[in-house]
């Protein structure tokens, strides 16, 4: 009789009578590529506890790390079907989805500080790249801090003629890609899952990503040297899909936007330590040694790859980049 009642209802009052219970919850999955003990993974996490306890379980987050759904290129796809409702993909992987500007967080030495970074994904600069989304049927709801990258191989990478010949994996940036080429390196754009065995077999012979991520990933088990160079930055913007946001019940989207607003507070609090403290554990595991550049080292560094904004100012946009640098002033 109840099922009678409620197709009644359904009938005379569509998207009111078929409220969510905690017994018949919108269900959201939460894919990522990370391992959960990483600044996203622990975002993810928490963003989950926020909106199954404000909902009162009107919706309930399932969280898949590790590539357990989909990996890099799938994963927005999947998005875009519906079959998945929330990533984080790194802001190094819209390029391929034909959002080309969130590259300029690639950009070699852009960013002198953590604080810069801060104001412009929180300004306007930020905001009108997570706009550009929309055609595609994606929502921007946020970004999330990762950290700053350093760079490994198994030769100690000190000097830029270091990097010669080396064959170097990347995310699929067409900067990073240029940025690579900057430095004599051979760029190989590869998913996050396939990492640790191309450089177990030496399909490639080095990286760049941040300390959270080479520890998570155990990196150190197969490369001898890592240099801690800061040259680039890895973010991420946590995306959905259009359709499904619009078609939240709108008491329900107001208490998963605030969910998201402390998540993302969370995230961000937590990102810098998270990669301080994975960086010791690299140090002291004693299996990579650790290379800190030297002020003039790094700005031989900076000095190779600075001729990459303007390289690529024309894919990226020259008045976001020059924004960046007055942010930096
Ligand atoms: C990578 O592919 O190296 C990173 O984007 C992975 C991640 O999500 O941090």
């Amino acid at each position: 009789r109840k099922t009678i009642l409620t197709l009644a209802l359904a009938a005379a009052l569509p998207g009111v009578a078929l409220a969510q219970t905690a017994a018949n919850p919108i269900v959201i999955k939460f894919s990522h590529v990370v391992a959960p003990d990483t600044p996203k993974g622990k975002g993810a996490e928490r963003f989950k506890q926020l909106a199954e306890e404000r909902t009162g379980g009107r919706v309930k987050v399932e969280v898949y790390p590790n590539s357990q759904l989909y990996k890099d290129k799938e994963e927005v796809e999947a998005l875009q079907l519906g079959s998945v409702q929330m990533l984080a993909p790194s802001l190094s992987k819209f390029g391929p989805l034909g959002v080309k500007e969130f590259e300029v967080f690639d950009l070699p030495f852009i960013f002198p500080s953590a604080a810069v970074l801060d104001r412009v994904t929180n300004g306007p600069v930020g905001a009108a790249m997570l706009k550009k989304l929309e055609p595609k049927g994606i929502v921007g709801l946020a970004y999330w801090d990762n950290g700053f990258k350093e760079m490994s191989a198994n030769r100690p990478l000190r000097d830029v003629k270091d990097f010669k010949g080396l064959k170097m994996r990347i995310q699929s940036s067409k900067i990073l890609e240029a940025q690579m080429r900057a430095l004599g390196a051979l760029p190989q754009v590869m998913a996050f899952s396939e990492v640790y065995q191309a450089l177990q077999t030496g399909v490639v012979d080095g990286t760049e990503n941040t300390p959270s991520n080479y520890w998570t990933q155990k990196t150190h088990e197969v490369q001898k040297d890592m240099t801690v160079s800061n040259h680039g930055y890895i973010g991420y913007a946590v995306i959905t899909n259009k359709k499904f946001w619009d078609g939240l019940p709108a008491d329900i989207r107001t208490i998963l936007e605030g969910a998201m607003k402390d998540a993302t507070k969370y995230t961000n609090a937590i990102a810098q330590q998270e990669n301080d403290e994975a960086l010791r554990k690299i140090q002291a595991s004693g299996k990579v040694k650790v290379i800190t550049l030297t002020d003039k080292e790094r700005e031989a560094w900076r000095q190779a790859l600075l001729p990459v904004h303007k390289e690529m100012a024309g894919r990226v946009g020259k008045d976001t980049i020059e924004a960046i640098y007055k942010e930096s002033a």
